[in-house]
């Protein structure tokens, strides 16, 4: 008799959780530019410059060293003190090294946070648009993410009133990430004190702040982070950080967080059996990227508010887009609400985001991806992490692709 294997299936805890939007975007582009044609993809989650050399060299130097084993199980105690001066100076923030932690990526510093605290039912609040893994994270941690929508007029800021009618006796985090992926906005301290305010006084909810793109911010707004604007918040306030898009070091994969020393040591179980430590060379990479000379952190910020300003000024130069200045981030989050509802050449209506992403991609060979990925329509993400002169092509298809439109 032939065995036949059953049929794969899926757990239950990730059955719900699909390829993401940008993901098959990225797939349909691809599939274009093998076809031969120049398409321009404004997609990318990563700063186009490379690692600088000093880091790529303090590398080198540790694998010569000798440095190739298994670490401390979250972070060597060397990356834990730069992080803790890095919180100090940049933040005014106070840890211990025990109260620190290093994962393979901020993304595993949210999912260790995640898997180390959700129960069943548990819920967590994430105002939209939103970086999507916040929703999966939880989903596969077996929470429940509330998502609240959070409108252009409010700076695609999460309002008190929203947040306070969010939160119920299952509310375990909020989640808050300032500047913005993908909208780039960021929360000035004026703009956080009344959401804090709210969390004084329900002492049961926790928060998890995202600054991520903190060393991305434009002009004369001042970043600034939770834990420090309210110290009385801090046994329940994770600050996540890490050097993906600071240092352009995606790759290595080094993300860190400050926070309670029981959460702390919770996330630490999680990730001992998951990768049992950060890449012990990328922890020394992250550690020389601390350490080391910051000018080129400016330096390309202001390369990215350059292309910032540009790409604004182009797609509010369009009739049917508009676009609100980001404070911070490499993302625009620009409407296409004046698109929808008109017809393409080939006769196809366009009636969501995604059709209009879809129709850039496939009639002008621009790859931009739908607001409604990241749970806000009718808008689409231009990613600017790359050359001026890809831009100015991109945005000049766009407005050929616009006026084509009846
Ligand atoms: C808002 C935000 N947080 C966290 C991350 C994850 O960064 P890492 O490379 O450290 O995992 C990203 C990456 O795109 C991001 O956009």
């Amino acid at each position: 008799m032939q065995d036949t294997a059953a049929p794969f299936h899926p757990a239950t805890r990730i059955s719900s959780i699909g390829v993401s939007t940008i993901l098959q975007i990225t797939g349909m582009a691809n599939a274009l530019k093998r076809q031969g044609r120049d398409v321009i993809v404004l997609g990318a989650g990563e700063p186009d410059f490379d690692t600088p050399d000093h880091i790529k060299e303090a590398a080198i130097a540790a694998i010569r060293a000798g440095e190739t084993k298994y670490t401390a199980l979250d972070g060597t105690p060397q990356l834990k003190q730069a992080i803790r001066d890095k919180f100090r100076t940049d933040n005014g923030l106070d840890f211990a090294l025990d109260e620190i932690t290093v994962s393979t990526g901020a993304k595993q510093v949210l999912y260790n946070a995640m898997m180390a605290t959700l129960n069943p039912g548990d819920e967590v609040i994430i105002p939209t648009p939103y970086w999507v893994s916040y929703s999966d994270i939880v989903e596969i941690a077996g929470g429940t993410p509330v998502l609240i929508p959070c409108a252009e007029a409010d700076g695609f800021r999460l309002t008190a009133a929203a947040l306070e009618a969010a939160i119920t006796p299952k509310t375990r985090w909020v989640m808050l990430n300032s500047p913005s992926n993908p909208s780039g906005a960021a929360y000035s301290a004026a703009d956080y004190r009344p959401l804090l305010d709210v969390l004084l006084r329900h002492r049961h909810v926790w928060l998890m702040v995202d600054d991520m793109y903190e060393k991305i911010v434009y002009g004369d707004f001042a970043f600034v982070t939770p834990a420090a604007l309210e110290p009385t918040l801090r046994d329940r306030v994770l600050t996540v950080n890490g050097v993906s898009k600071a240092y352009a070091m995606t790759g290595w994969r080094i993300g860190y967080a400050g926070g309670p020393r029981a959460l702390i040591q919770a996330m630490a179980v999680v990730q001992s059996q998951s990768t049992s430590c950060p890449s012990s060379v990328s922890q020394a990479a992250a550690l020389a990227a601390l350490t080391g000379p910051q000018g080129i952190v400016a330096e390309r910020c202001a390369d990215f508010q350059t292309r910032r300003d540009y790409v604004v000024g182009a797609l509010n130069a369009i009739p049917g887009l508009s676009c609100r200045m980001p404070e911070g981030a490499f993302y625009t989050f620009a409407s296409c609400a004046g698109a929808i509802g008109k017809t393409a050449p080939d006769g196809s209506v366009i009636a969501t985001d995604a059709d209009f992403a879809r129709y850039l991609l496939t009639a002008r060979d621009v790859a931009v991806v739908p607001g409604s990925a990241f749970g806000l329509a009718p808008y689409f993400r231009i990613s600017y992490a790359t050359s001026m002169a890809e831009l100015q092509r991109a945005c000049t298809r766009i407005a050929e692709a616009c006026a084509a439109l009846r």
